[in-house]
């Protein structure tokens, strides 16, 4: 892998440099001359991510069920600017322009997620056909463009029906009983399933600090139940997988661990992040790749740690084939003197972020997510599952959106990731979120996080320069 690179690259360029002087642009020769091209391992994923909620609209149509974010985004107050998922990008009727768009982009995977009470509308009990018949429709078009669907499970939507929500020990065996069910219907064409998206979004967001779905503000004890839970119905799923889908069906999950960067590049520092990617993720991704809690973790919660039952932990530790990870922001970590060996280190004022207030820039975050997470867990396989930003996109006179502040975030994150190819992580793939604008949660349709602008009035969609740009890296398999 190490230095495949630049040498075989040069081949490659040699190529199509001749044919660029047969006719095509200037630029081109130019950037495939430069030196510094960054060639990514051959077979490298190359895709872009989505979610239900956020794209699909149609929330009434063919049987499905409310969700705890339609009831969350109707309820005043909650959004920005009152805000719902009712219609979105109209992904639910707009699919085939949708993988048309990922076509254009040359992708070879797709990560979407299904939206649970379209396929069981209460949460438990009856499937409903055409909801099912909704995502193979996606999954066919997809195949037939030679795409991958890589598929998510449970991206926050979660059934309205089902009583109490994550602090019910039976909403992770519902879940269990909804992935068996896709799982083994879908997998004759899909390989590759995530239970999960982002423990600490469903749990503390949700019941802790109320700022997403269902709102709730629960004491710790009720939180950490929560998050038991969430993690529980991981590993139930897995096994529930495991179970009905085809032999060679892989699984894993898309967690947002806190991403613990170094403040400076040096053997103490980068142990004081090791130790601190343990801790600060413990209820989560610690608690799955370990199949248990750590002692510091449940001494700092002390009698509000969480109740688990016998089996619990082995289940939510059970073996994947893959850690599918978030990456979007940084945080600096020191080593320090106390007891647990690590110290966050606070931002400036003046630290740079992009549109989203907790979307501060730190783009070796991608080299150390793997880094970080392979040292000390040693998976299989890993794929980023989302990275991206948002931005104050505009659009020019002549219809263009130039999006230079979100190419600059793409390229150096990119540039940090292919460090962490060429020295060997099992990294295989990479899910640039989004591939257009949509609903961003409670920020509503404030913060546009695409690489296509989608005019929320007439659903048309329009590539941005970082499309253009992301089309490039995907064709050269390479970054700048
Ligand atoms: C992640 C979510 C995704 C999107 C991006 C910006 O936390 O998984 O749905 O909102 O942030």
């Amino acid at each position: 892998m190490k230095n495949l690179t630049r040498r075989r690259f040069g081949v490659t360029v040699a190529g199509a440099a001749a044919s660029a002087f047969a006719g095509a642009s200037f630029p081109r020769i130019a950037f495939a001359q430069t030196p510094s091209l960054q060639q990514f391992p051959a077979n490298f994923l190359w895709g872009c991510a989505t979610a239900s909620y956020q794209v699909e609209g149609a929330v009434n149509e063919d049987g499905r069920g409310p969700s705890v974010w339609d009831t969350f985004s109707h309820t005043r107050g909650k959004t920005f600017q009152g805000d719902t998922g009712d219609v979105a990008d109209d992904s639910y009727h707009l699919y085939t322009e949708d993988v048309r768009l990922l076509k254009n982009l040359g992708v070879t995977g797709y990560r979407f997620s299904i939206s649970w009470s379209r396929i069981f509308p209460k949460g438990t009990g009856q499937p409903n056909e055409k909801g099912l018949a909704y995502y193979q429709r996606v999954v066919d078009e997809l195949l037939k463009n030679n795409i991958a669907p890589y598929i998510t499970l449970f991206h926050w939507d979660l059934p309205q029906a089902l009583p109490g929500g994550w602090q019910s020990r039976d909403t992770s065996k519902a879940f269990a009983d909804y992935a068996a069910y896709v799982s083994k219907h879908l997998s004759d064409r899909v390989q590759h399933f995530f239970t999960t998206n982002e423990f600490v979004c469903f749990t503390d967001l949700s019941y802790k600090n109320g700022q997403f779905a269902p709102g709730l503000k629960l004491p710790a004890a009720q939180v950490n139940q929560v998050r038991h839970h969430g993690i529980l119905a991981h590993g139930l799923a897995v096994q529930a997988i495991r179970a009905n889908a085809r032999t060679g069906t892989k699984i894993g999950l898309a967690e947002n661990a806190t991403v613990y960067v170094p403040v400076i590049e040096s053997r103490e520092h980068i142990e004081a992040a090791r130790r601190a990617t343990r801790e600060g993720n413990a209820p989560f991704l610690t608690a799955v790749m370990e199949g248990k809690y750590t002692d510091g973790y449940l001494e700092r919660e002390g009698t509000n740690a969480p109740k688990v039952e016998a089996g619990d932990m082995k289940l939510i530790g059970s073996p994947l084939d893959f850690v599918g990870l978030n990456v979007y922001t940084p945080e600096y970590v020191r080593a320090d003197a106390t007891p647990a060996g690590f110290a966050i280190v606070r931002r400036q004022t003046s630290y740079p972020r992009m549109a989203s207030s907790w979307l501060y820039i730190g783009p070796e975050v991608l080299y150390w997510a793997v880094r970080n997470v392979s040292d000390i867990w040693k998976p299989r396989a890993l794929y980023i599952t989302e990275n991206g930003c948002s931005a104050d996109d505009v659009i020019t006179t002549d219809g263009r959106i130039e999006d230079t502040d979100r190419v600059m975030y793409l390229r150096n994150h990119l540039t940090h990731l292919h460090r962490a190819a060429s020295e060997g992580y099992p990294i295989k793939g990479y899910f640039l979120w989004s591939l257009m604008d949509n609903f961003e949660w409670a920020d509503g349709y404030s913060k546009r996080f695409g690489i296509h602008y989608v005019d929320f009035k007439t659903q048309k969609r329009t590539p941005k320069l970082s499309a253009e740009w992301y089309r490039e890296v995907i064709a050269r398999n390479a970054v700048e």
